[in-house]
């Protein structure tokens, strides 16, 4: 089967990846310091790209999961966003790093933090692989932010259309 059929082309590359998580974990790591850290993956798209981020990270870590759903396998966000599973541990008085795939409208990310603030965490920060500014609606902004990029739909390294294209090594476009 030819995984590359449906892509036309790829935009960032498995290459460059693997340098930006290097950087990002950098940033991470000289912010906290030796402080313990709960980093949350938001299932599916982010766990690629948190399994990277994590091995890179030197204060101490707790893992936890979280599945939201805006999109009902469509290309156009809902806005509407669905807590499918919770997280497994309690957060209140803890620092939370929430790792992302991609902050498109931003509505997933605004109801998720609203949400977590009810949880009393001592604070929350949010790292997204990806951001496309251009197309937000509610008022998000990455504290971490692996590659910006214009209006295109995108696959691989965790991101799917309709489920699929997620073992893709490296970012593309889409057919
Ligand atoms: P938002 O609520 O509009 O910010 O949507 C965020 C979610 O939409 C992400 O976690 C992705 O699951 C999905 N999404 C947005 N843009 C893309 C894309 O280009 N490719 C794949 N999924 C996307
Ligand atoms: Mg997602």
């Amino acid at each position: 089967m030819d995984l590359h059929k449906d892509i036309a082309r790829i935009l960032i590359s498995e290459e460059e990846i693997r340098a930006r998580v290097e950087g990002l974990a950098k940033e991470i790591n000289d912010d906290y310091g030796d402080k313990p850290l709960v980093v949350v993956c938001i299932l599916k798209g982010s766990v690629v790209f948190f399994a990277d981020l994590v091995r890179r990270l030197t204060m101490p870590v707790r893992f936890d999961f979280m599945a939201l759903s805006s999109y009902e396998n469509a290309r156009v966000s809902s806005g509407i966003v669905r807590v499918a599973m919770d997280l497994y541990e309690t957060i209140e008085d803890k620092d939370v790093l929430i790792v992302e795939d991609i902050i498109d409208t931003g509505h997933t990310l605004s109801h998720l933090r609203e949400l977590l603030y009810s949880r009393a965490p001592k604070s929350i920060r949010f790292c997204t692989l990806l951001d496309k500014p251009s197309r937000r609606e509610a008022n998000i902004h990455p504290d971490y932010c692996g590659f910006t990029i214009e209006d295109h739909f995108v696959v691989g390294y965790g991101l799917d259309i309709g489920g699929e294209h997620r073992q893709l090594p490296y970012v593309a476009i889409m057919k």
